[in-house]
């Protein structure tokens, strides 16, 4: 089938649902999930939302915390911009009917505290901010008339000049593009969708590590289609890892404890439940992400354990029930009740600081494509984002995407050139077991050669070993028929190796990227 939109966006998380919001007065929207549409990383969220809403607080803090978790190498302008423009976007998701937890007296917002904030300003709904956030865009979205949303309709790739027959590298100065091939995930048919603008919005890549608080659908698609494309790429060696995930080794993804719970008084503790975090940082157990998942990484190593713990009795029976609903019925279901037991954590890979690489209209290198959200790469964070930061930079982008976009769409035109998907001579494999297998296999040397902790020897043989994984991979794909999961494996495979490059090119321990060859 063929396809023809004005805008195209490709994810409906936070991302892709606020900037189909903006767009759809101007043209026909159309947004493709390769899930069901709540399903991201959006509706996960726990902790909140980040922004300067009353005058207790300042810009000028909120800047300043969030170069100082980005380890001296934010975009300074990009932090001033996304934070200033902060109130604005809060007062749009609550007029698009996102509630957000408010005093006693119902006059002000809740504010909650996380690591590396010098003040309350985390805006929240419960420990369930995201589920709201999702609730309230979705609703919204379903009621517009001009946008339409596709489920279970997995993007493959960018369609660029490439597809028409000409040459692209990385070095061909007008990369365009005209829109995505999709793979119908119900029909096994792909489908190409032409597009005026098209908006990447496909979120995270936790899925390349073993333990990852993000859902099943965080895979790295966008990254790895604009690599493909020969599109500009940044800042992928700084993988952030969440101190606190919830210790349930057979859980996929790992359940997270926000960092609000430290921020409410909860305590980290070690194997024996000793406090130890004083060994590390002044701020003790709200120190920045970087330094809480080193710490506790380097306490597991010492005492050969493989969980730590969170002690939030301090909290109050009250306060911990009432505040933390999600978490305290989510463990009281594993036996744990957090009002008298500590609760076992240990880190997951939580969220990508690096990605598409955007300007300040959120335009990628290729043209008439924009990127939003997770998957791209603003410059607010640096080398480490800093908590409930990755929110308010997804609505602050996907604002400044739909104006740039807006004005983008009145003098283009669809290409109607553009070939439909070519699938002959390629046969079914039947083998599952060679893509569920390999996919193990790249998740396993992720975590243990390029974690938390890395080495140049660590990082050499992950290279080694991926090599070998990208070969066997593009060999199946050259005779598959494409499938969901052979199209994800290549994309984690695509996305570790850009990882792995990354950080073998950084050298200086700088936010979430750590080598001992570097100390
Ligand atoms: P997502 O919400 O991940 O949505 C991605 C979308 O892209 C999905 O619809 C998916 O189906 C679609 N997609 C992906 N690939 C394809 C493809 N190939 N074809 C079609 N569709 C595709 N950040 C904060 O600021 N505050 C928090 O409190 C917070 N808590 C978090 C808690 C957890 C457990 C996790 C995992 C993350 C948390 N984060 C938090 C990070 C934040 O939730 C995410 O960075 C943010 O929600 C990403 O939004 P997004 O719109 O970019 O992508
Ligand atoms: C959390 O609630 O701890 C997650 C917040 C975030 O990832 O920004």
């Amino acid at each position: 089938m063929r396809y023809e939109v004005d805008f195209l966006v490709i994810g409906s998380g936070i991302a892709g649902l606020s900037y189909a919001l903006k767009v759809a007065p101007y043209g026909k929207v159309c947004i493709l999930c390769k899930g069901e549409a709540a399903e991201g990383s959006t509706r996960y969220a726990q902790g909140g939302i980040a922004a300067v809403m009353y005058d207790s607080d300042s810009f000028d803090k909120h800047i300043q915390d969030t170069l100082v978790a980005g380890d001296g190498i934010c975009d300074r302008s990009v932090v001033e911009m996304t934070i200033r423009e902060a109130p604005d976007r809060i007062r749009e998701l609550v007029q698009y009917g996102v509630n957000f937890d408010k005093s006693r007296a119902g006059d002000r917002f809740d504010l909650h505290r996380e690591g590396g904030h010098s003040e309350f300003r985390i805006l929240h709904h419960k420990d369930n901010t995201g589920a709201e956030i999702e609730r309230g865009l979705l609703e919204a979205v379903y009621s517009h008339p001009n946008i339409e949303i596709k489920e279970h309709q997995f993007a493959i790739d960018i369609i660029t000049q490439h597809h028409l027959g000409q040459r692209v590298t990385k070095h061909t100065p007008d990369i365009e593009c005209y829109g995505v091939y999709a793979l119908d995930c119900k029909t096994n048919q792909i489908d190409t969708y032409l597009a005026k603008v098209t908006l990447l919005a496909t979120g995270g890549m936790g899925n390349v590590y073993t333990t990852t608080t993000t859902p099943i659908v965080s895979t790295g698609d966008g990254v790895a289609m604009v690599h493909r494309a020969r599109g500009v790429l940044a800042d992928l060696e700084f993988m952030q890892f969440h101190p606190t995930s919830l210790y349930n080794p057979a859980e996929k993804p790992a359940f997270l404890i926000t960092e609000a719970m430290r921020g409410a008084g909860a305590i980290l503790k070690d194997h024996k439940g000793n406090e130890f975090m004083h060994k590390y940082d002044k701020r003790l157990s709200l120190a920045p992400r970087d330094i809480v998942a080193r710490a506790i990484d380097n306490e597991m190593k010492i005492a050969g354990v493989d969980h730590l713990y969170l002690d939030a009795r301090g909290i109050g029976k009250d306060e911990l029930i009432n505040g933390f609903p999600t978490i305290y019925a989510k463990c009281l279901e594993l036996g744990i009740n957090i009002t008298k037991d500590m609760i076992p954590i240990r880190p997951a890979a939580h969220y990508q600081c690096g990605g598409i690489k955007v300007n300040r209209d959120g335009e990628s290198s290729i043209h008439h494509l924009y990127a939003a959200g997770e998957c791209a790469c603003t410059g607010l964070h640096g080398g480490n984002r800093l908590a409930s930061n990755s929110l308010l930079e997804a609505v602050v982008y996907a604002h400044n995407a739909a104006m740039s976009a807006i004005e983008r769409v009145k003098s283009r035109q669809l290409c109607h050139q553009v070939p439909d998907w070519n699938a002959e001579g390629m046969v079914l494999n039947e083998e599952m077991v060679l893509i569920t297998q390999t996919k193990r296999e790249l998740q396993e040397l992720m975590w243990n050669y390029v974690g938390i902790v890395r080495s140049d020897l660590r990082l050499q043989r992950a290279f080694d070993r991926l090599n070998l994984i990208f070969r066997e991979t593009e060999d199946l794909y050259n005779r598959s028929v494409l499938t969901e999961e052979l199209s994800e494996l290549r994309n984690l495979i695509a996305c570790a190796y850009l990882i792995i490059k990354m950080a073998r090119a950084r050298r200086e321990n700088v936010g979430l990227h750590y080598s001992i060859d570097l100390v």
